[in-house]
């Protein structure tokens, strides 16, 4: 079974994927570490995200960045939006992507084109949606804890400009798939989401 979990940025969708994979047992990926580990690269070689030959040289950065705590932070998100724009950057990362989903036992990978591009016969594919404003709030608070000193104003523009740069791009665009269950979880808590998601996927099989 392969569970496709896709969404904009502090939508929830990396929470769900990974209750998803707890509660069937089945193993995990966050594509969005592996662009965000190319735009770290480019920012170590000293390239520029926005070049297309620079960003595929990113494509080539060892496995230990994968582990990396600094991937996380809101700098390497905006590298790694930028990075994802070029169809080479994509189109690198699509095999360890696509044999990652149809590893015998079946996956669940969060991100932006997992149900449309990556794996588009997946049995179940989630769209996970919530408000700017609730958004930015769960980022506001997690930044918070970590000590960080963004504005909920400053959160929100960033969070603005990252929709509008993954949905507008040409190639694999932020949209849900034709056939994906939309949940909007601004009003949800953590455990009342992967209760929602759990019975979609219940539902399903
Ligand atoms: O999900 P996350 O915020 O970690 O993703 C970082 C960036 O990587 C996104 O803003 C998006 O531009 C890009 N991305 C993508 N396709 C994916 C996953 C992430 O283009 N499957």
């Amino acid at each position: 079974m392969i569970i496709a979990v896709d969404g904009p940025t502090a939508s929830g969708k990396g929470t769900i994927a990974k209750a998803l994979a707890a509660h069937y047992g089945l193993p995990h990926l966050d594509t969005g570490l592996l662009y965000r580990a190319v735009g770290r690269q480019v920012s170590l070689i000293g390239g520029d995200p926005d070049n297309a030959a620079d960003a595929l040289a990113g494509c080539d950065f060892p496995d230990a960045l994968l582990s990396d705590p600094e991937l996380r932070s809101e700098h390497i998100g905006g590298l790694a939006s930028r990075v994802s724009i070029h169809p080479d950057v994509r189109q690198a990362l699509y095999e360890r992507q696509r044999s990652f989903a149809t590893q015998p036992g079946g996956a669940v990978l969060d991100g932006r084109d997992i149900g449309t591009v990556i794996a588009p016969e997946a049995e179940v594919k989630l769209f996970v949606t919530a408000s700017v404003a609730a958004r930015a709030e769960r980022r506001f608070r997690e930044m918070q804890d970590r000590g960080g000193s963004a504005t909920l104003e400053d959160i929100a523009a960033n969070l603005r400009r990252r929709d509008e740069r993954d949905s507008s791009r040409a190639a694999a665009p932020l949209i849900p798939a034709p056939n994906a269950y939309l949940i909007d979880t601004s009003a949800l808590g953590r455990d009342e989401a992967i209760a929602a998601v759990i019975a979609v996927v219940e539902e399903v099989l």
